[in-house]
């Protein structure tokens, strides 16, 4: 018998608080026709409320799923919190997610991949799963990029926005559906052009690093933005030859959303209309490891069992992946 990891419910949370261009017009030079032509984006959320953290939203996101499944936080085994934008440098967010929910019986950790931080949180916890470790396994994708992002500088602030994405993995012996085949890759030589410049050991935090405003997120947005037209694209290219499909194949594509025009390159490339891609970038803007779970929340209503779904992702480090999933239950649950 095989134990096929299939994702049985999603939840998401966006916080209430929306930033529009309009907004981002007042508080630096830039305006929503700029915005939404060179990047997709009209608004994004952000979590204002004084004391609130990534892992407030995640809890929201994984509360979700429980009630979906008709679940106990005590029967999750195992939550991987896929951020850059942990709580505290540590403890590890997934630990606050799990104390605040209550999630007993759960180990959990973070990892660190920026933008690529679901795929390959939701490759490892496939292998949890197919291993037959454990049960019940929760994929998280949070960000809070408004704790990190400079609101004088155009190149980051009108991209990013906060919100969470979650799924909750179990087996089955079904290999017909669930998570079938992953391309991951990272490049540490891209750290150059997308980066916070203190505060970790290399440039630990001083007066004179936050005067410089080195806390806040770094990107040189052009040689991201062609790293990731081609990192993206390639990927998912070569999930689909290497499984034998091609575009037609393929019921949807779920993109990291952090330019339209990097999605419409990925989709082009793999002979997609535009029908088949999850796009909502337009509202939440980048999400940063949230992006794909949040389609999913968005989307899931409209998911039938069968469906081959290809998520794609590129992001700081450089990171990058494809993930080929069948999805394994009609609708909302
Ligand atoms: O999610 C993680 C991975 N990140 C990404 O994938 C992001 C990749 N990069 C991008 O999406 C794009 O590079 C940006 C959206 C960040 C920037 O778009 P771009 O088309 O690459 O713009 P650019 O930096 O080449 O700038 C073009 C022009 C410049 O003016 P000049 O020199 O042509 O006169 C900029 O100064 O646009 C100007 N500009 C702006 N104008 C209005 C740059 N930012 C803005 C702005 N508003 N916010």
């Amino acid at each position: 018998m095989q134990n096929r990891a299939i994702i049985t419910a999603v939840g998401g949370y966006v916080p209430e608080t929306k930033l529009t261009n309009f907004d981002l017009e007042k508080m630096v030079d830039t305006n929503d026709e700029w915005i939404r032509s060179r990047t997709g984006i009209q608004e994004r959320r952000i979590l204002r409320e004084p004391g609130k953290a990534s892992s407030d939203m995640a809890v929201k996101a994984v509360e979700e799923l429980m009630v979906k499944r008709n679940l106990s936080p005590l029967d999750i085994d195992c939550l991987i919190c896929a951020t850059v934008t942990p709580d505290m440098v540590f403890p590890a967010t997934a630990n606050i997610i799990c104390d605040k929910l209550g999630a007993k019986n759960a180990w959990g950790y973070d990892l660190s991949a920026a933008c690529s931080g679901f795929l390959f949180a939701l490759s490892t916890a496939a292998m949890f799963i197919e291993s037959g470790r454990y049960k019940k396994v929760v994929v998280v994708g949070v960000d809070k990029m408004s704790a990190i992002i400079d609101y004088t500088d155009r190149a980051t602030c009108i991209i990013f926005g906060d919100g969470a994405g979650a799924v909750l993995l179990e087996s089955s012996d079904d290999a017909t559906v669930g998570i079938k085949d992953s391309i991951l890759r990272s490049d540490g030589s891209g750290r150059d052009y997308l980066h916070m410049k203190a505060g970790g050991s290399l440039k630990p935090a001083t007066l004179e690093t936050v005067m410089n405003k080195e806390h806040f997120a770094f990107q040189d947005g052009q040689p991201v933005f062609k790293f990731a037209v081609k990192g993206m694209a390639d990927v998912s290219a070569e999930l689909l030859e290497r499984n034998g499909l091609t575009g037609e194949d393929i019921q949807w594509l779920v993109p990291h959303q952090a330019n339209l025009r990097i999605i419409d390159a990925t989709a082009n490339r793999m002979g997609l209309p535009k029908e088949k891609v999850m796009i909502n970038i337009q509202k939440y803007g980048n999400t940063t490891a949230a992006t794909i779970p949040l389609c999913l929340w968005d989307w899931e209503k409209q998911l039938k069992k069968g469906d081959n779904l290809v998520f794609a992702a590129f992001g700081g480090g450089f990171t990058w992946g494809a993930t080929l999933v069948t999805w394994a239950y009609d609708g909302e649950k």
